[in-house]
């Protein structure tokens, strides 16, 4: 990997965008790695978390390239806007948590990156945003979509449409950061995170995520039903099984070797 740094920590896998002289901004490159780092992380049975964060104290990614973009036709912007969304629902549709520790600038494909990650924590310098009105651009990797089915339609409408920078408080008291911790425990807080979820049953922490993913853009009949065969199914792995009787046991569940 050319802009990637992997790590595999203790059942986590942890990705770090690393583009510092670009303030880790995207370009065919780095959208085609992220994507490859995802899948096989997903692929690796000992890793139960994903953790994505830039490299450095400014970014967690400053957006698309520009550069890049500004050579392109709408045909080229087209397939590079293609390999986004396919990059951001590899995240998204992955079985593994993924957590964004957002170090710093999440702007435009950065925020949507984000925006696909199944939780995001923030750092106090974190500054998110969606400003490619300012570019003459709308956010092409999820943004129109996901923004407003996290934060709501009203706020979404003016983030997207003022394409004003938040800080991180901010984006905490909209619900688009889950915590904000200082820097230096900006890693360490994901880790907690991703070790709270490797003590629980991975098909059942998948099955989560596949069911709140299918509530969104569902109705609720449709989610519900989908919802109650995927818990009906985990009764027959054996992970339900061991889960309900250490309950009953009093003791804690063994999910892992
Ligand atoms: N693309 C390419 N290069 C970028 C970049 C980007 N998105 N963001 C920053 N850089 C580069 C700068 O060009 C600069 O490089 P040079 O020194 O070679 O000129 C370097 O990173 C440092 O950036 P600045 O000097 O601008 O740093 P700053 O501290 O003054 O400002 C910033 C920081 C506010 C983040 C500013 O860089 C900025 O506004 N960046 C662009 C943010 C943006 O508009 N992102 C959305 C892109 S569109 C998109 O993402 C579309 C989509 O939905 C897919």
């Amino acid at each position: 990997m050319e802009y990637l740094l992997l790590e595999k920590i203790d059942g986590i896998g942890v990705i770090t965008i690393n583009r510092p002289d670009a303030l880790n901004a995207m370009n065919d490159r780095v959208v085609t790695e992220i994507s490859t780092a995802v899948s096989n992380m997903i692929a690796v049975d000992s890793i139960g978390v994903i953790i994505i964060t830039g490299s450095g104290e400014k970014a967690f990614v400053a957006g698309a390239d520009i550069k890049a973009m500004q050579q392109m036709d709408a045909d080229g912007a087209l397939k590079f806007g293609k390999a986004g969304q396919n990059m951001t629902l590899v995240i998204e549709n992955s079985p593994k948590p993924v957590i964004a520790a957002v170090n710093g600038f999440a702007l435009g494909g950065g925020c949507e990156i984000s925006l696909a990650c199944h939780i995001r924590v923030a750092s106090e310098n974190a500054v998110f945003g969606q400003p490619e009105v300012l570019l003459g651009l709308i956010p092409g990797w999820g943004g129109t979509q996901r923004l407003p089915k996290i934060v709501g339609t009203g706020i979404a409408n003016e983030l997207i449409t003022t394409g004003k920078q938040i800080a991180a408080e901010e984006a905490h008291k909209i619900g688009l950061a889950n915590h904000v911790v200082p820097q230096d425990e900006l890693m360490d807080t994901c880790k907690k995170i991703a070790q709270q979820i490797l003590k629980n049953g991975p098909n059942a922490v998948a099955a989560s995520l596949e069911c709140i993913n299918k509530s969104v853009g569902t109705s609720i009949v449709e989610g519900l039903n989908h919802e109650v065969k995927s818990f009906s199914r985990l009764f027959e792995t054996g992970e339900a099984k061991e889960g309900l009787t250490a309950f009953v046991e009093k003791r804690p569940p063994i999910f892992r070797d």
